[in-house]
């Protein structure tokens, strides 16, 4: 059924989670989540320099997701929302521990797999490796859609990035397996401490507090226009992101 955004016919707090419940699970068939990227990720090993693409553009949009949390929290003034919006932004800020914050912990990994593939320690900001298009745009845009004065639309961004992120976190890290001889296995495992906090329990807790965070904001029927339009929105910038990365790394 089209939703009207400016629709203001009022919706249950059951209705509106039943709906918003229902956008979410449509992320497992979207293109943000199935795509040839992950297929080919996963297939097996990928050279160096294309490993190095993959890094370079990986890390730029997880450097900003908590830049996109803390617009949420601006974007919204429900209290409870706001609680379960800091509770995300601290777990990806370490819980004030630099050490452990996860674009930190994202960066060591892959200089560590770099290094390893390359035979000498590699940096990721010494690398030269430009950042594909879409990988800008998915950054710019996203910050809008995060700052959206409907606050809706900002937590329907945030629903389908912590929705889209456990499917991501698993495919990416059965890719990670691939280059799993590089390393003794103790160390293998150790070193993917990124991958295991998040398909352990962090992004079960995000998909849980995103789901609730932007439904209990949800009264009216042009709420949920605006809140579709967000979530929309974040996981097509996400999937002509892999799209087009999945263009620079496949085989000529
Ligand atoms: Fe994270
Ligand atoms: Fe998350």
């Amino acid at each position: 059924m089209e939703i009207r955004s400016d629709d203001v016919t009022a919706v249950s707090p059951e209705e509106a989670h039943e709906r918003v419940h229902a956008l979410a699970l449509s992320t497992a068939g979207h293109p943000a989540v199935r795509n040839a990227f992950y297929e080919l990720w996963m297939a097996g090993p990928l050279p160096a320099g294309h490993v190095e693409v993959v890094a370079r553009n990986y890390l730029e949009r997880v450097r900003r997701t908590p830049d996109r949390i803390a617009l949420a929290f601006l974007s919204t003034t429900d209290v409870a929302a706001r609680a379960e919006i800091v509770a995300n932004l601290s777990d990806e800020m370490g819980h004030g521990d630099p050490a452990r914050v996860h674009s930190v912990i994202l960066r060591g990994f892959f200089e560590t797999l770099l290094s390893r593939l390359r035979g000498h320690p590699v940096r990721l900001d010494d690398l030269t490796t430009p950042l594909l298009p879409s990988t800008v745009r998915l950054v710019e845009q996203s910050e809008k859609l995060f700052a959206s004065p409907h606050p809706q639309e900002s937590l329907g961004a945030l629903l389908a990035q912590e929705w889209h992120a456990y499917p991501q976190l698993v495919f990416l890290y059965e890719g990670v397996r691939n280059y799993r001889d590089l390393f003794e296995l103790t160390e293998f495992h150790e070193a993917c401490e990124y991958f295991y906090l998040h398909i352990g329990a962090t992004e079960k807790e995000h998909k849980l507090q995103a789901l609730s965070t932007a439904a209990r904001t949800c009264r009216t029927t042009a709420d949920l226009a605006h809140l579709e339009r967000g979530f929309t929105g974040y996981l097509e910038l996400l999937a002509d992101n892999w799209a087009e990365l999945h263009r620079a790394v496949r085989p000529a």
